[in-house]
C-alpha cells in the first residue's frame, strides 16, 4: 500500500517537472509559439498558440498528421545554423516535395512567381479573409516541407505551396547572409486544426476578442498553403507585436517583397484586414503582386480591389 502511494507522488511530481521543463523552454509568460507535443497514442497539449496568444492549451492533435511530433527540437537555442530545423527527415504528405538542399522544386525557377497573371493562375492571389472563407475540404495539393522551423513546432504545420516554400527558403537563406535568423513557427493548418486553435482562444476570451487575431476555421489564410508565422531566436520565437520592431522584424518588413512575401496584417489596417496588426505573419502572393503592395503600401483587399 505504500509503495502504491509511492510511486503514485513520484508519477505526480515527474508529470509536473515535464511540465515545468517544457513551459521554461518555450518561454512562460508571452510564450505566443505554437508546439504540439504528444505521442500517437496520447494526449496532445499545443503548447502557446499560433497567431494567438499564450498559455498552455490542450486540445486534439492534428488530425492530418496525427503523431508527428518533438522533431522541431534540434536547434533548441536557435543560435545554430539557420537550419535548426533543417532536414528533419519527413515525409512529403503530397508526394510532391522537391530538391530539399536548394528549396527549388521543379516547377521553380529560382525566382517564383514574376508576373500577376502567373500568380494569378497558380492561384496565389486568391483571398481569404471574414468575408471569403475557404472550403472545409480545401488542402493545397502542392504542399511542401519548409526546412527552416523553430524547435517544437508542429510537424504537420510545417508545409507551404511549393513555390511559397522555395520563396521561403530564398529569403531565410538571404537574411542569414546579412545576419538575421528567421524561422517558421507555423505555416499550413488544416481547416481542424484552425477550428482547435480558435475554439480554444473563445474559451479564454470571447469570440470577439479571438476574433481579433485567430481567424475562425475556414477563414485563415493558413489553410491556403501560401502563408507563415514568421519568428527568430532571439525573440524566443514569440508572435508579438514587438516583434515589428526587432531587427529581424524590420528586416522581414523591409524585404520579404522581395520574395514575394507581403506582411499581411499590417498596422492602422486593421479596418480593412479584420484583424490587428501581425508584424510575424506573412503571405505569399508572387513577387510582381509583393513589389506592388510593399511601394503602394497596401492591403491584399485592397490591392485585389484596384486589380480585380
Ligand atoms: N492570425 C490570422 C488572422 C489567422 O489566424 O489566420
Ligand atoms: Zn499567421
Amino acid at each position: 500500500m505504500l509503495n502504491e502511494k509511492r510511486i503514485k507522488a513520484i508519477i505526480v511530481i515527474a508529470l509536473f517537472l515535464i511540465e515545468s521543463l517544457v513551459w521554461t523552454a518555450n518561454g512562460s509568460g508571452n510564450a505566443w509559439s505554437l508546439g504540439i507535443i504528444g505521442s500517437p497514442d496520447g494526449p496532445t497539449k499545443i503548447i502557446g498558440g499560433a497567431d494567438g496568444p499564450t498559455k498552455i492549451i490542450v486540445g486534439k492533435e492534428e488530425p492530418n498528421n496525427p503523431g508527428q511530433n518533438q522533431e522541431g527540437g534540434q536547434d533548441a537555442d536557435g543560435t545554430g545554423s539557420q537550419g535548426g530545423g533543417e532536414n528533419p527527415q519527413s515525409e512529403d504528405p503530397a508526394g510532391n516535395g522537391g530538391d530539399s538542399e536548394s528549396g527549388r522544386t521543379s516547377e521553380d525557377d529560382g525566382n517564383g512567381s514574376q508576373t500577376l497573371e502567373e500568380a494569378r493562375e497558380k492561384g496565389f492571389l486568391i483571398l481569404v479573409n471574414k468575408e471569403n472563407p475557404i472550403d472545409k475540404s480545401y488542402k493545397p495539393d502542392d504542399l511542401t516541407e519548409i526546412k527552416y522551423f523553430a524547435p517544437d513546432r508542429s510537424k504537420a504545420g510545417r508545409y507551404m505551396r511549393a513555390e511559397a516554400a522555395a520563396a521561403f527558403h530564398r529569403m531565410v537563406d538571404k537574411a542569414s547572409q546579412e545576419g538575421i535568423v528567421l524561422k517558421m513557427t507555423t505555416a499550413y493548418r488544416s481547416y481542424d486544426f484552425q477550428k482547435i486553435l480558435f475554439d480554444s482562444y473563445v474559451e479564454k476570451e470571447g469570440e470577439e476578442a479571438a476574433n481579433k487575431y485567430s481567424a475562425k476555421p475556414g477563414q485563415s489564410e493558413h489553410q491556403t498553403g501560401l502563408s507563415v508565422d514568421v519568428s527568430s531566436p532571439s525573440v524566443g520565437y514569440q508572435l508579438s507585436n514587438e516583434y515589428g520592431e526587432t531587427p529581424e522584424g524590420k528586416w522581414l518588413a523591409g524585404h520579404a517583397h522581395e520574395f514575394g512575401f507581403i506582411i499581411r496584417f499590417p498596422k492602422g489596417k486593421e479596418d480593412i484586414t479584420g484583424y490587428q496588426y501581425e508584424p510575424w505573419h506573412i503571405r505569399y502572393v508572387g513577387r510582381a503582386a509583393a513589389e506592388e503592395i510593399y511601394k503602394e503600401g497596401l492591403t491584399l483587399e485592397e490591392f485585389l480591389q484596384e486589380n480585380h
